[in-house]
């Protein structure tokens, strides 16, 4: 049976570390020049229900440098579960491939392709999960910081996937995650339990005012409110969040070493102000570039 990543709770801590170390290494030897050809020949497929900017090209130069291949697939063409079932869609890309990477609207298509197919499968993105964003997030703040363990990570507004898997990371990584959501947007109690069963009993909590949220944090996050696929849901979201924008008042209640991070893409004047996001204390474009270093370090561990 091939290892596959759909969500964050398949990995041990020890996993985890190893995930991240690898990147770092591969991070290390790319700033110098190198690019050890660590999975030569071998080819990502890539299927994306969705836009992309960030995943896809991470993923593509991603296998380049590691001597592979990736392939963007049309969705619309592979018409998974409309021109033919998932089941047969994943049996025949594991003749050719060595691994897929799927971006989906449900999570369960991504489940499904796991099921039958008969190599990695990595989720790019579902309703539920968002473990790649999750594991660059981590790799920025080791370099930040210099340890995870004991960090206070404030995710402001949307207890989406990009939180989601956030907060897995965090018990993974024995730092501890406070989402400052609504109260109808905060994670269902399953999901927080589950958190905890991770990482130490504290390691999830949550607090819908923002501001007390925040008086401790080592770093705040946030994502869009509008997730891709809720656009129907624009006004009700937009009035539910007012609340929640992260602005410079709110960072200043922040201690000042303070980080903000944001997966991108963010839409300023809403979760965010252009003079946080561009601001000293923004790390967001570092938080992109660790995408390709982690999945580079993902895909060795993987297909090694
Ligand atoms: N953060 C992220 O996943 O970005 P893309 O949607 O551009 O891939
Ligand atoms: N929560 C966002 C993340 C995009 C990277 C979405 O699902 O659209």
């Amino acid at each position: 049976m091939p290892r596959h990543l759909l969500d964050l709770f398949e990995l041990t801590p020890d996993d985890f570390t190893a995930i991240l170390d690898r990147a770092e290494d591969l991070k290390r030897e790319w700033s110098q020049g190198q690019r050890p050809a660590r999975l030569p020949g071998r080819t990502l497929g890539l299927i994306f229900e969705k836009p992309s900017l960030r995943t896809r090209v991470s993923f593509e130069t991603a296998m380049v440098h590691l001597g592979g291949k990736g392939l963007y697939l049309n969705a619309e063409d592979v018409g998974m579960g409309s021109r033919e079932p998932i089941e047969d869609c994943a049996r025949v890309l594991s003749e050719y491939l060595d691994a897929l990477a799927i971006r989906a609207y449900r999570h369960e298509l991504i489940e499904t392709v796991a099921r039958y197919a008969r190599v990695p499968v990595i989720n790019a993105l579902s309703d539920l999960a968002h473990p790649c964003q999750a594991l660059a997030d981590m790799m920025t703040l080791r370099e930040e910081f210099g340890r995870l363990d004991g960090l206070h990570i404030v995710f402001v507004g949307d207890g989406n996937n990009v939180a989601r898997s956030l907060a897995v990371a965090c018990a993974l990584g024995g730092a501890r995650l406070t989402l400052a959501a609504p109260p109808a947007y905060a994670f269902p109690d399953d999901f927080a339990a589950r958190v905890r069963s991770v990482g130490r009993p504290d390691t999830y909590d949550h607090q819908p005012d923002p501001s007390l949220a925040v008086a401790r944090a080592d770093a705040i996050y946030t994502d869009v409110w509008i997730s891709m696929g809720q656009e129907e849901e624009a006004t009700r979201r937009l009035s539910h969040f007012q609340r929640y924008q992260v602005d410079e008042a709110l960072m200043a209640k922040a201690p000042a070493h303070a980080v903000f991070l944001h997966c991108l893409p963010a839409r300023r004047g809403e979760e965010v102000t252009a003079s946080v996001i561009d601001g000293s204390a923004s790390r967001v474009i570092a938080q992109a570039g660790n995408r390709m270093h982690v999945q580079k370090g993902l895909l060795s561990w993987l297909l090694a």
